[in-house]
């Protein structure tokens, strides 16, 4: 694929997708449910189908992730729920226009503003309140979302005074609920906490004759970055875990539960190929340069998230600490730090791992670097998803 495509080179298996939706449907199967992947995490058309194809719904932030869907897998349009703190007017227009399953708002201000939009177009906006469970989650602070100092959501206290507000709005139906706590949270525990508070919620509202459909747990199922040699992951018993803590604050109610996965369904499916350029050593350090950068993947540099490299190939000989960084101009374009090693030469291949989630979704063109092409593989099947940009693709909006 490297010689095909060139490198830095995405790959994703399809059927690894595949597979990791499915255990969060059997792990279901018990009650109605749906599972909105989380867009962002990675958003190539190529995958949006797929995913689509088996019964996926979607979590979208942005008319770009609509306009995503509408193009890949237009049938799943009503599948599709809309959370985000910052709703333009025009994002909820296309979202009213299109029809999707429903708005999961953010503030009071934005579900005015939703049942102004609706009203205009005499069509009910159905939507849940984002509620703010004050739960830690034991994450990365910048990827944490469900403490009430965080800015997403609408504090629990408050949801039940707005849902009874909303009920006298022509243009409103309360569809839901819905709670995200944070990403790459590695225990069950604290969602369990946060849909029991949200359960406690769906029950009060039943007094106030309110009646919710649909519970939507969020997303934020962490991986194991860190697996040694050897070890697996265990995807199903995590699944099963999580689902049996999300199943367990629900019982006794009759709604529908949403999940949105992002990471956990495309993270380990996912590889950055790349080059190493050069191998560098400065007095005791040694630096391996590849060329891929922190441009293709920024979760190092952004997070200091950790990223298994293995190189493609491996040559005998003894490991050996070495930092594995790109060519961007900048001490924070690292992909390792003094990581032990096996030796590489210039010319051999590495893959960085669990690169399928918020990788090229969150590349970017500094430096003026084209983003790398993108592969799915399906079985025996290799497709290129996406060409590697060229240089006239990064001019093309600019103005001279
Ligand atoms: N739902 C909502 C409302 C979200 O904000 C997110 C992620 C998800 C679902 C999906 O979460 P997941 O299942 O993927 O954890 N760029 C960071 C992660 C940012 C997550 C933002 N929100 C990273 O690379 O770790």
């Amino acid at each position: 694929m490297a010689e095909r495509f060139q490198t830095p080179l995405y790959v994703y298996s399809a059927d690894q997708m595949i597979e990791r939706l499915g255990l969060f449907q059997q792990a279901l199967a018990n009650r109605r449910h749906l599972v909105c992947y989380a867009v962002k995490a990675n958003s190539a058309l190529a995958i949006l189908k797929v995913l689509a194809e088996h019964g996926a719904g979607f979590d979208i932030v942005s008319g770009g992730e609509l306009a995503r869907l509408q193009a890949a897998a237009p049938e799943a349009v009503g599948r599709v729920v809309f959370s985000g703190a910052g709703k333009t007017i025009d994002e909820i227009d296309q979202a009213l226009e299109a029809g999707i399953l429903a708005f999961n708002v953010e503030s009071e201000a934005e579900l005015g503003l939703l049942a102004s939009r609706a009203a205009r177009r005499k069509r009910k906006a159905r939507f849940s309140l984002r509620v703010n469970p004050d739960v830690f989650a034991e994450t990365h602070p910048y990827i944490s979302t469900g403490l009430r100092e965080h800015k997403f959501g609408i504090d629990i206290r408050q949801a039940r005074r707005i849902y009874v507000e909303a009920a006298r709005s022509r243009w409103l139906a309360a569809h839901g609920v819905s709670v995200h706590i944070g990403s790459q949270i590695r225990s069950a525990e604290p969602f369990g906490a946060a849909v029991a508070r949200v359960a406690k919620l769906v029950r009060e509202l039943e007094k106030d004759g309110i009646r919710l459909k649909t519970v939507d747990a969020g997303g934020g199922l962490g991986i194991n970055y860190h697996l040694g040699e050897g070890e697996s992951f265990d995807a199903q018993s995590v699944v099963g875990e999580y689902a049996r803590a999300v199943e367990n604050a629900l019982t006794g109610l009759d709604v529908t539960l949403l999940l949105e996965p992002g990471r956990f369904l495309v993270a380990q499916a996912g590889v950055l190929l790349a080059r190493v350029l050069y191998v560098k050593r400065n007095g005791k350090k040694t630096f391996v340069v590849t060329d891929a950068a922190m441009n293709d993947l920024i979760r190092p540099a952004l997070y200091e998230a950790f990223h298994q490299i293995v190189p493609v190939a491996p040559r005998p000989g003894r490991a050996a600490p070495v930092d594995i960084v790109g060519p961007v101009c900048e001490t924070g374009d690292f992909f390792a730090r003094d990581r032990k090693f096996q030796p590489v030469e210039p010319g051999d291949l590495v893959a960085i791992l669990d690169a399928g989630a918020y990788g090229m979704a969150q590349s970017s063109n500094y430096n003026t670097r084209p983003r790398p092409a993108e592969v799915l593989v399906r079985g025996a099947e290799l497709k290129l998803i996406r060409r590697r940009e060229t240089i006239a693709d990064l001019f093309a909006p600019e103005i001279l």
